[in-house]
């Protein structure tokens, strides 16, 4: 069983019904579940988990939402090191390629660059996560409920 904390932001609920979906999955794992909206997140919750999901859609031109934004200014100086990460992002095909689902790119290298490993790779939705949840999200979540 690991302690596995979810931390996302959403505006419009898309990102909220992934990172749902995904705690269900793992819940069901026996995996212990916590998610957070970004903007409520305090320092403490950052310790003590066997595995941090960040999710964030993109907005405003290739950008993270803007509680996400907050969120990674809050915690700039803070080091993720020995610490366990999957992303999800989230983003709509009718916005330029070049901004497509950068929010997963951009957590990324927010972990990254503060030491943080990626235990996975990104899960990136297009358009609205309903037809994906049974599949795509479902086994995203399998496959990384086999890495815990
Ligand atoms: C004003 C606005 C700007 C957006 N900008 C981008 C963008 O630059 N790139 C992208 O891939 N998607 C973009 N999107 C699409 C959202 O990321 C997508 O609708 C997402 O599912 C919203 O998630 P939420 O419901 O959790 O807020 C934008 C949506 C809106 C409404």
């Amino acid at each position: 069983m690991a302690v596995v904390r979810g931390i996302y932001a959403s505006t419009g609920g898309n990102t909220e019904i992934v990172m749902e979906k995904v705690a269900d999955v793992l819940s069901e794992h026996g995996h212990d579940v916590t998610l957070e909206r970004a903007e409520l997140v305090q320092e403490a919750d950052l310790t003590g988990n066997d595995l941090i999901i960040i999710g964030s859609p993109t907005y405003g031109h290739g950008q993270l939402q803007y509680h996400m934004i907050e969120f990674t200014k809050r915690f700039k100086d803070h080091s993720f090191k020995d610490q366990h990460f999957a992303v999800i992002g989230l983003g709509d095909d009718k916005y330029d390629s070049y901004y497509l689902v950068e929010s997963a790119r951009l957590l990324q290298e927010f972990i990254e660059a503060r030491d943080g490993s990626m235990i996975h790779e990104p899960l990136k939705i297009i358009k609205s996560p309903i037809p994906h949840l049974a599949s795509k999200v479902n086994d995203w979540a399998e496959d990384l409920h086999q890495k815990l």
